[in-house]
């Protein structure tokens, strides 16, 4: 894709639907009892995974392509059946780490794999928990990378302390702990992200947070919960960064959730004194939503770390180009995580906007950034990391000249990200190669 900065940008966005709250409803609904509609669905190659891999279960789930609704009629809790194969999860960290928790409560033996990148990630933090709670469970390199074979049955209820703020980790030991005997309960150093939670509650289960520990009693049964998925705030990300550090924006993003575990960027960009105005907040699928206005704004820098992080896990690169646009130096701590995305997204940031004119410094855990730095166009490997291509395409329409990137993958989880961006643009900012 070629990218050049538009002169101005006034544009209302429907940004797709939530990626987390996506692979969930189709994960708890396969295993519920009844049938489910589900809205708005988002239609990703992750979110296409995930359905993948559970059909090879025997999941019963009509989503017909481009149709943005998917019916699934529920196998109830026991109902899954052996796959003939090897379940490729693709691009997708969340499918794999939380169908190893579905597989673990689950008799038959399986194997989950997936893309280049996918057999690179961490797969310790949720293998470690699984063997704890009695499944038999193997992986690559000393059972810390994919593909996972896994022997499930068996589960016994625990406490478990993650030592990583994650809510893959998280969901992935709830998953095990609805076909465990006993209560199961996870304690977490920071809030991470509840989608799980809240619809495990919506769907029966006896599930409660005090703090930073979710406690949940095997359930029995779930019943099936049909819902309207609401629009991801990770995919508003570019729109309000791009907004806010352009001289001439005006953007308005419609139905964004806005969960107060997934909105460290609305802290991030209040703190910097950006122009963003929410608008009334309603319930769609259970969870907040609100349209926000960004305009055109007077940057000053910042410094994020501790409990924001995991609430900005997605967005935390973005905060570079914020930074550039902003008066001093911002700063981002606390955010190792970082580096075992789909890439190491500090080194991949850094790398792609250096050559722009980036003054970044990378920490082992996060970056700084100087402020008032003006970027100029380049050529950028987002290393099919689809944020990688979000945060390149953003940093195109901010620079001066052209910017030509490759390997975006966006439609990972924004298919229509390039039109989007285009339409902002009127027309002028990106064509395809
Ligand atoms: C996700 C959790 C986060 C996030 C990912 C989606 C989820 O990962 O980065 O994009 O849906 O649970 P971690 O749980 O590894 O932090």
């Amino acid at each position: 894709m070629i990218v050049n900065r538009p002169a101005r940008i006034r544009a209302t966005i429907r940004v797709p639907s939530d990626k987390s709250i996506s692979h969930r409803a189709l994960i708890l609904n396969s295993i519920a009892s009844g049938k489910a509609t589900v809205e708005s669905l988002l239609e990703s190659d992750d979110v296409r995974s995930t359905a993948a891999c559970l059909v090879a279960m025997g999941a019963r789930i009509d989503w017909p392509e481009d149709s943005g609704t998917a019916v699934i009629d529920g196998l109830g809790l026991h109902g899954l059946f052996e796959p003939g194969d090897v379940l490729n999860c693709g691009n997708s960290g969340t499918t794999m780490r939380i169908l190893t928790g579905l597989l673990a409560g689950n008799q038959f033996l399986s194997v989950l794999s997936g893309d280049d990148s996918l057999r690179q990630r961490p797969m310790a933090r949720v293998i470690r928990p699984m063997r704890e709670m009695g499944a038999t469970i193997f992986a690559r390199t000393g059972d810390t990378l994919a593909p996972i074979v896994i022997k499930g049955g068996g589960i016994r209820g625990m406490t478990y302390e993650s030592p990583v703020a994650s809510a893959q980790v998280k969901s992935a030991v709830l998953m095990a702990g609805l076909f465990a005997e006993g209560e199961t309960v996870v304690v977490e150093p920071a809030a991470t992200r509840d989608h799980t939670e809240l619809m495990l509650k919506a769907m029966g289960a006896d599930i409660d947070r005090t703090g930073n520990s979710v406690t949940l009693t095997p359930p029995g049964r779930l019943a099936a919960l049909g819902m309207r998925v609401p629009g991801d705030i990770s995919s508003a990300a570019p729109w309000l960064v791009l907004g806010a550090c352009h001289p001439d924006a005006e953007i308005r993003i419609e139905n964004v959730n806005i969960n107060p575990t997934r909105t460290g960027i609305l802290d991030v960009l209040h703190a910097m004194h950006a122009n963003v105005e929410l608008g009334e907040q309603r319930m769609v699928g259970g969870e907040p939503a609100a349209d926000i206005v960004v305009r055109s704004s007077s940057l000053q820098a910042t410094r994020v770390g501790g409990d924001l992080i995991p609430r900005a896990i997605d967005e935390l690169p973005l905060l570079a180009l914020l930074g550039a646009c902003a008066e001093g130096e911002t700063v981002v701590a606390d955010a190792a995580e970082l580096r075992v995305k789909e890439s190491d997204r500090i080194e991949t940031m850094a790398t792609a906007l250096r050559p722009m004119g980036l003054q970044v410094v990378e920490r082992p855990d996060g970056f700084s950034v100087q402020g008032r730095v003006p970027l100029a166009g380049h050529r950028i490997d987002a290393r099919g990391d689809h944020r990688m291509g979000m945060l390149a395409a953003v940093a195109g329409a901010l620079a001066s000249g052209e910017t030509q990137i490759e390997n975006d993958a966006v439609t990972v989880s924004y298919p229509g990200f390039w039109q989007d961006l285009a339409r902002a643009a009127s027309g002028d900012a990106t064509f395809a190669r």
